[in-house]
């Protein structure tokens, strides 16, 4: 049951006439199974890659591990036009047409397959942000961000913020600039994201402050795991025992 990534790179780049319905992919909507690890394997792994860990290319964040309370609070958002509801966001707006082309029952399987799915921690050119100050970042982060995402950013259910450790650079920052010009938050009922809306115009003044914070979150992600030789030989360097021996 493999669906062609041709239909639906061909729907993201087909502008739509204006007024006209997002249309599901034809793909997408013949889908039947009801398994969670099936439907990740056949829609998502075409957009979110086959670990979840996303892809620069599409614009699609790394959802490996995301909490299915956040995640199903973004499905219904989309289903019900409170996100991706403006095709002048191409990316939400696709994944808005994936959204309601699947039945309730397949949204709740694959949101908890994806939940079990482990973490992808960003690495490379998804890590790094150049021409930043993290350490302004981290001022902006302890006064502005953390009562609600926490300390180490891993999100708090009890405020519907989710952990911003284990998403690219380029996805945090995105969405922060989407939630500053009211691409994403800003629609009525949308009680979550409009906390967003008001925190980036309220507190993040350019586009310097905006990235210094991504920076700094992205220093809250542990470090890639190295090679295996690279780890054989920080065990050596790191041992007296081993360097005694030689
Ligand atoms: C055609 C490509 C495509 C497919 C297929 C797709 N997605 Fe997405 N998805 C995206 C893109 C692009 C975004 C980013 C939207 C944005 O920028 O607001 C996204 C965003 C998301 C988000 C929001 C993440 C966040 O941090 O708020 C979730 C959750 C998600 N996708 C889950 C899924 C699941 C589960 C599937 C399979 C049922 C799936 N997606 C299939 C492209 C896709
Ligand atoms: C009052 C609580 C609150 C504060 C303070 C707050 N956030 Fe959020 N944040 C949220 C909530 C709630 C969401 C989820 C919005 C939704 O459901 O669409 C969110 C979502 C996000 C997202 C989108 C994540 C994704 O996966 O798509 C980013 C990025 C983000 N916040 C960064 C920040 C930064 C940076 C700050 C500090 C400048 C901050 N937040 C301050 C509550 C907060």
């Amino acid at each position: 049951m493999k669906i062609s990534l041709k239909v639906f790179l061909a729907f993201l780049v087909t502008p739509l006439a204006p007024g006209a319905d997002p249309v599901a992919p034809a793909a997408v909507a013949a889908i039947n199974a009801t398994d969670g690890k099936t439907i990740f394997q056949s829609v998502c792994a075409q957009c979110h890659g086959a670990s979840g860990e996303g892809k620069a290319e599409l614009k699609s964040p790394s959802i490996a591990g995301m909490p299915a309370w956040y995640t199903s609070t973004q499905f219904s958002n989309l289903r019900e036009g409170r996100r991706g509801h403006d095709a002048a966001d191409p990316q939400s707006f696709m994944m808005a047409a994936v959204a309601k082309a699947l039945k309730p029952e397949q949204v709740k399987a694959v949101i908890a397959h994806v939940e079990k799915m482990p973490v992808q921690t960003p690495k490379g050119a998804d890590r790094e942000m150049a021409n930043t100050n993290p350490q302004e970042g981290m001022q902006l982060f302890q006064e502005r961000c953390m009562e609600c995402h926490r300390y180490n950013a891993s999100g708090e259910m009890a405020f519907g913020s989710p952990p911003l450790v284990g998403r690219q650079g380029w996805y945090l920052e995105a969405q922060l600039k989407k939630f500053k010009s009211g691409k994403r938050g800003a629609v009525k009922n949308d009680v979550n994201g409009a906390k967003m809306v008001q925190m980036t115009t309220l507190f993040i003044e350019d586009e310097q402050m905006l990235r210094n914070v991504v920076a700094y979150i992205m220093t809250l992600n542990p470090e890639p795991v190295a090679s295996p030789e690279e780890q054989k030989k920080q065990i050596i360097e790191g041992s007296p025992f081993e360097a005694a021996g030689q």
